[in-house]
């Protein structure tokens, strides 16, 4: 069977295909395919694979693929050695991932988990692709954080079956996912994102589809505000951290934190949360925009708040 669709998205011509009836249940996710392989990609890759299921792990070059899968090694070495794992565990696990820069290699994947830069011209690109090389019953998701899921969804031919996935940073100790609901997604899609989260041991929570969701409308004000106070004098970078660690019980004070997360990124949503609200709070710092032209990104690039040389 297939439907039109009308009228809704620049790419309202589309032939959309129909759900695949009960054939298509949740219990089939077994391959996981993820593209990009940054900070985020790469922890949903290990999340993933821990938890059981198949990964295909796209690049953009067989270089930095092999380079993942060997970090990848090392991390689960790291959690032998801690007695977490099994080296048995270790090894079935990084079995079940295969390393490529081949987008084609995602087709016969069940579900593919977008975790790509954060622009939204990129995403597109790669949704339509995605769409087009992917089986009709792969659920099509994004990591996004603050971009419009629905764009990637008009992307494609199944809007009912785009969605946002959102795990958080490091992913495979960060117990939350944000299951982002689009305006088109059905109800079986949804329920197999949140059955995918859960096999991964995580607790997911759903949202609406709007800029920041739960976790990063509430978290970057106050990672911008602690900029701000910074750059206004009032305290140093140490202080400031060692406040909202001893005086909230935060895990992280905000510096160490934007260092986790990466300037870049942290920037990419703020500017995104600034775009859909023009809510003051969510204006970026100047010396945060100033940091990401001078390339100090934090933990990625060595140095950004705090300086990382030393401590590689
Ligand atoms: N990958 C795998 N495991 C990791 C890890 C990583 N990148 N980083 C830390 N771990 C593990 C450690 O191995 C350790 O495991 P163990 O207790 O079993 O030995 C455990 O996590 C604790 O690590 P550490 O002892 O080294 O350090 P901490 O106790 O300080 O914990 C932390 C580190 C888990 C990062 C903790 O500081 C924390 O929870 N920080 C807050 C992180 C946060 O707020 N993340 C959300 C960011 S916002 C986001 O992601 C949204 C996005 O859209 C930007």
């Amino acid at each position: 069977m297939v439907a039109v669709c009308r009228g809704r998205g620049k790419r309202s011509d589309l032939a959309v295909r129909a759900p695949t009836p009960l054939a298509w249940s949740l219990m089939s996710i077994a391959r996981v395919g993820i593209v990009g392989s940054g900070i985020m990609g790469s922890g949903i890759a290990e999340t993933a694979a821990t938890a059981g299921f198949e990964v295909v792990l796209r690049s953009r070059s067989q270089t930095t693929a092999d380079a993942t899968l060997a970090a990848l090694e090392k991390s689960l070495d790291r959690q032998v050695d801690k007695g977490k794992r099994t080296p048995e565990e270790r090894d079935q696990a990084l079995g079940r991932v295969t390393g490529t820069s081949d987008l084609g290699a995602l087709k016969g994947v069940d579900l593919v988990i977008e975790s790509v830069v954060e622009d939204l011209a990129v995403k597109k690109e790669l949704f339509n692709e995605l769409d087009r090389i992917t089986d009709d019953h792969a659920i099509l998701a994004t990591n996004t954080s603050t971009l419009p899921v629905i764009e990637l969804a008009m992307q494609t031919g199944r809007p009912d079956r785009v969605c946002g996935i959102h795990f958080f940073n490091p992913a495979p100790v960060m117990s939350l996912v944000e299951l982002v609901r689009p305006l088109t997604v059905s109800d079986e899609t949804l329920a197999a994102a949140r059955d995918f989260a859960e096999t991964c041991g995580k607790s997911p929570v759903e949202v609406k589809d709007q800029a920041g969701f739960i976790v990063n409308a509430l978290l970057f004000p106050y990672l911008n505000n602690a900029v701000r106070l910074y750059e206004q004098g009032v305290a140093s970078l140490d202080d400031i951290d060692t406040a909202m660690k001893g005086g909230c019980g935060f895990p992280m004070g905000p510096f160490a934190l934007l260092d986790l997360v990466g300037l870049d990124t942290s920037l990419a949503i703020l500017d995104a949360l600034y775009a859909e609200f023009r809510d003051p709070n969510y204006a970026a710092v100047p010396l945060l925009r100033r940091m990401v032209v001078a390339e100090q990104l934090g933990r990625k690039s060595g140095q950004g708040f705090f300086d990382y040389h030393a401590r590689k």
